[in-house]
């Protein structure tokens, strides 16, 4: 079973760009890229609006999206809007304080797809989390959030736009013995960090990538990337691919 996991899209309005990338054009290369390689399911990881959730960029991603012909799912980041978002997608559900998580079975394995959009999630969300891993059948979970549920090492990232309750996350991850394989972006970065049962994957995002070492906020390259994860029976494996080859 193969997923390819894009995130952090920012596509703007018709026309719009931002440090002179052509945001819509980078997400059209990317689908462009998938499409030449064997995959199963697609996940966008959140931030697929520029600054702030926009119906007609969802109208446009959605069209772009649905010309796959494959499933996809999507999780909200803090430059999403969840109704607008639940509006235009509508296999989206809207659970609680209009937040968007939800569960998937496929093959027996779990996948937990959490919302972030606000900086944290509500404390709904956190019960019905605890609930999904105490009732999880499967070795192991994979869950895609926007946000990592840890500092990652990236400064600038980790001062000032870390998951405001990643400890409480954490907490609650930890109170299953089952392995679990986390998905993020938000960081814009290529980054991995491991805890005792915990693996946590941030994804470079279709914009720019982070300068990883200053507090300062710097762009350290514009090279674009997806990340494909294949699920065996006993083991994941995850690989990120660059639109134009691997410059770091
Ligand atoms: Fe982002």
């Amino acid at each position: 079973m193969i997923f390819i996991f894009i995130t952090d899209l920012h596509t703007g309005q018709h026309g719009e760009f931002a440090h002179n990338i052509d945001l819509r054009q980078n997400f059209l290369d990317t689908l462009a890229a998938i499409e030449e390689q064997p995959y199963d399911y697609l996940v966008i990881g959140g931030d697929l609006c520029l600054f702030e959730g926009n119906a007609e960029v969802y109208q446009w991603q959605k069209e772009q999206l649905d010309r796959l012909a494959k499933p996809y799912f999507i999780i909200p980041g803090n430059h999403d809007d969840t109704i607008t978002l639940s509006e235009l997608f509508d296999h989206l559900p809207l659970v609680g304080q209009a937040e968007i998580y939800y569960e998937v079975l496929i093959d027996r394995q779990t996948f937990l797809f959490l919302d972030t959009a606000r900086g944290m999630t509500s404390d709904l969300q956190k019960i019905w989390l605890r609930e999904r891993l105490a009732e999880c059948q499967s070795e192991r979970v994979t869950i895609f959030m926007h946000h990592p549920p840890a500092l990652m090492g990236v400064p600038h990232m980790d001062q000032r736009h870390a998951l405001k309750d990643r400890r409480e996350i954490i907490e609650i991850l930890n109170l299953t013995n089952i392995h679990k394989d986390i998905f993020c972006g938000h960081y814009h970065v290529q980054k991995s960090v491991f805890m005792d049962r915990i693996s946590i994957h941030v994804t470079p995002s279709l914009f720019f990538q982070i300068d990883q070492l200053k507090e300062e906020f710097a762009v350290d390259h514009l090279n674009i990337a997806y990340n494909v994860i294949e699920l065996r029976e006993d083991l994941m494996t995850t690989s990120v691919h660059y639109l134009q080859g691997n410059l770091i």
